[in-house]
């Protein structure tokens, strides 16, 4: 998601768009009064920022589909979604999947991302949500072991090693113990579209990150081989579940849902 923007001129990216359009047309099918839920749109700008796309049904149609694809992967693993705790969405953009947990029952639903135009639509519309701001490194705003659950839906997929490294960190600090990170990445899917020097990298056990300097937003890609987030992504998370391509809402990338341990 989000990758249409990139200009890289790879067929990695190419491919990327590709499935993203065909993604769209699938989820556009379903009809728009389901899967908004009564709430404040966000301006079609701020969607574009997030999406790479300012359709509308897609952008709501997708984050229900993404919403879902978080229940069943806690489910299929023996966990309830209503019972694990207070929930964190880190990079959650204008709240595509956060404004679907609305009608959880006594779960305190979060959300943070690095963009204060993002946050500020969130935390003003959303407002069964707490909303609050972070950077693009450092720490996130909650105390030590304060979520269950935390999600990051697209987001890993736009930094490089260290900063990703350090969230990994930061998030395991403000989970409890035995709570779960479910994060997704680009994984095999996009292998042999990368250039080859990218593609050896890659088939070597490295991430490969595009567009560096641009960290944070769409336009940097980083492609993450699953032997890479066993050995060092997961800093000592245990994983629960790796499906490639699972992340259902965000397309063709990689669901983890990770578990700290204790
Ligand atoms: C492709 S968008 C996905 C947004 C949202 N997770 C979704 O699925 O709709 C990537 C999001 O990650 C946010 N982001 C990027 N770097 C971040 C960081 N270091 N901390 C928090 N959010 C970040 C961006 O602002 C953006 O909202």
């Amino acid at each position: 998601m989000g990758m249409e923007r990139a200009s890289l001129g790879t067929r990695a990216i190419r491919k990327a768009q590709r499935v993203s359009l065909r993604f769209r047309e699938r989820v556009t099918n379903v009809p728009i009064r389901l899967a908004n839920r009564g709430l404040p749109l966000p301006p079609s700008q701020l969607i574009y920022l997030v999406a790479g796309t300012n359709d509308l049904t897609w952008f709501l149609n997708s984050g229900a589909q993404a919403a879902s694809s978080i229940r069943d992967a806690l489910s299929r693993n023996g966990y309830d979604i209503n019972q694990t705790g207070a929930i964190l969405d880190f990079g959650c953009g204008v709240g595509r999947t956060l404004r679907h947990w609305g009608d959880l029952a006594d779960v305190n639903v979060c959300g943070t991302d690095y963009n204060p135009d993002l946050v500020w639509w969130s935390r003003t519309k959303l407002t069964f949500a707490d909303v609050r701001l972070n950077g693009l490194t450092g720490r996130v705003d909650w105390s030590d072991q304060t979520f269950g659950l935390i999600y990051a839906l697209s987001v890993f997929t736009h930094l490089t090693e260290d900063v990703g490294f350090a969230w990994i960190d930061e998030l395991s600090r403000v989970l409890r113990p035995g709570g779960l990170l479910l994060i997704t990445t680009h994984g095999d899917y996009y292998a042999g579209g990368l250039p080859a020097t990218l593609r050896e990298a890659y088939e070597r056990g490295e991430a490969v990150v595009h567009l560096p300097g641009r960290e944070g937003t769409n336009d940097c890609a980083t492609f993450h081989p699953p032997a890479y987030v066993r050995a060092k992504l997961t800093r000592g998370l245990e994983v629960v579940e790796h499906v490639p391509e699972g992340a259902l809402g965000n397309p063709r990338q990689d669901l983890w849902l990770l578990r700290k341990p204790g």
